[in-house]
């Protein structure tokens, strides 16, 4: 834990609300602000000059280090609600939609995680990754394979990270290696969630890949451990493709609809985040809002795979929680910035408006309140974990040239939010240590080789 009490003072940005529902008072900014963090936790967050003035009066300046971030930019590091951990190998593979795209590109690469040591090295890429994207809490789909949880989870430990995961079950629909059964799939399930739930800052996601890889028992199994341990989150796939609708109709003919053979499983929860959900109805949306489930919204994803525009209004229309995932790599990629440029795009074609507020939130708060982890990271709270970023307004020179001709605080993060990516994380920090510097990660320049 670290002990060192810092004063971290920049531009400094963050929500405590939905911008759709409060909308200006929906964001704290402070030109010229001041991130207090003690003990790796949030102390105070206020303008500099107020800060340093009260720290004096009572004679307690001098118990802190002071860090500068002049002219840029603090917010609270962004959440990924929606990664694959075993499919950063094939990100950007040509040329199909969902369901081939899943035979053809994903489950093989998936196979390779039976080794915990590959799976360890990937682990390691993956986690530096998000880190150098300015993304400090992902919910991350593992395999099949026990092996490639113990080994995420191990890494992302040693790192003090604040992640979710699972291992991916599926009894059906899936090629014969990658497949567990339903009591395989429960069992080490269990002993995963016994091994690493809420061990440190480690928590775990039951995972069915989709409805489509998992029979009715297997559904009935991911229930019984969410019973058995009703803090754990579930973590699926919900609507994506059309194809994959039908099929779900076809193999589920009894449900209503898609969301209905999650709900008649008992699995349409506070803590189920569910990714995609784009061909929903109105029952769909109504039983996840009535539920408290989430949606992980993934716009990239959506576009690589042509699967369709995500309705952004009518979840807010039925206050479904809604988070931002990459979804890589189905998803394009790992910057959250991006995401959220691609999320304005879609909107765009939906004749909808997406301000940077509400991009900004999305990635940030929206994605702690999908998680329920709101009070835990996301803002700048007191007491929240202090996971934040520095966004560099000088990452390139055009950047530099770009944002010089904004005038307003809107007007420069969505510049931000549009032309913004890893170049624009100047630093991460987790619970207040500095963890990626952009000019010594890219001094080195290196990927390992895997
Ligand atoms: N549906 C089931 N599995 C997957 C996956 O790996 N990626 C995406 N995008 N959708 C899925
Ligand atoms: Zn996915």
């Amino acid at each position: 834990m670290n002990s060192v009490n810092t004063i971290f003072c920049g531009d400094i940005l963050d929500f405590v609300d939905d911008p759709a529902i409060q909308g200006e008072n929906a964001h704290r900014f402070f030109a010229q602000g001041a991130l207090v963090v003690e003990n790796g936790k949030v102390a105070k967050l206020g303008y500099e000059q107020d800060i340093f003035s009260d720290l004096r009066k009572n004679n307690q300046l001098a118990d802190y280090q002071v860090v500068r971030y002049d002219d840029q930019l603090i917010m609270p590091g962004m959440i990924d609600t929606h990664i694959h951990l075993p499919q950063i190998e094939m990100i950007g593979a040509y040329g199909e939609q969902l369901l081939t795209w899943l035979t053809e590109y994903a489950f093989p690469t998936e196979k390779k995680f039976a080794n915990e040591e590959y799976a360890k090295a990937i682990s390691n890429i993956f986690l530096d990754e998000l880190l150098k994207n300015g993304t400090t809490t992902a919910l991350v789909f593992c395999t099949v394979h026990p092996e490639s949880v113990n080994a995420f989870f191990t890494e992302a430990q040693k790192r003090n990270l604040r992640m979710i995961a699972g291992k991916v079950m599926m009894d059906r629909n899936c090629p014969e290696d990658l497949s567990d059964c339903v009591s395989s799939s429960y069992q080490e399930s269990k002993v995963l969630i016994e091994k690493w739930h809420n061990v440190d800052r480690l928590q775990y996601a039951v995972t069915p890949r989709f409805a489509p890889t998992s029979s009715d028992e297997q559904l009935a199994q991911c229930k019984t451990l969410l019973d058995e341990y009703p803090d754990v989150y579930l973590h699926t796939h919900l609507s994506e493709n059309h194809n994959e609708c039908e099929w779900v109709k076809t193999l589920f003919p009894n449900s209503t609809d898609y969301l209905g053979v999650y709900e008649d499983a008992g699995l349409v929860r506070k803590r189920s985040v569910f990714a995609h959900g784009i061909h929903l109805s109105e029952r769909e949306m109504t039983c996840l809002a009535d539920n408290q489930a989430a949606i992980s919204h993934c716009p990239t994803s959506n576009l690589f795979l042509g699967s369709g525009l995500f309705n952004l209004k009518s979840c807010e229309q039925h206050k479904v929680k809604v988070g931002m995932g990459t979804d890589v790599g189905a998803g394009t990629s790992f910057s959250l910035l991006q995401t959220a440029s691609e999320a304005y795009k879609i909107q765009q074609l939906k004749h909808e408006k997406f301000s940077a507020f509400k991009g900004l939130y999305l990635v940030t708060l929206g994605g702690a309140r999908a998680l329920d982890l709101e009070g835990t990271i996301g803002n700048f709270d007191l007491g929240c974990e202090a996971d934040f970023i520095v966004l560099d307004n000088q990452a390139t020179p055009f950047l530099n040239f770009r944002l010089s001709h904004t005038r307003t605080l809107h007007e420069r993060l969505f510049t931000l939010m549009m032309l913004g990516d890893d170049r624009c994380i100047k630093e991460t920090y987790i619970m207040g240590q500095s963890v990626h510097q952009r000019d010594l990660a890219y001094a080195s320049n290196k990927v390992e080789e895997c």
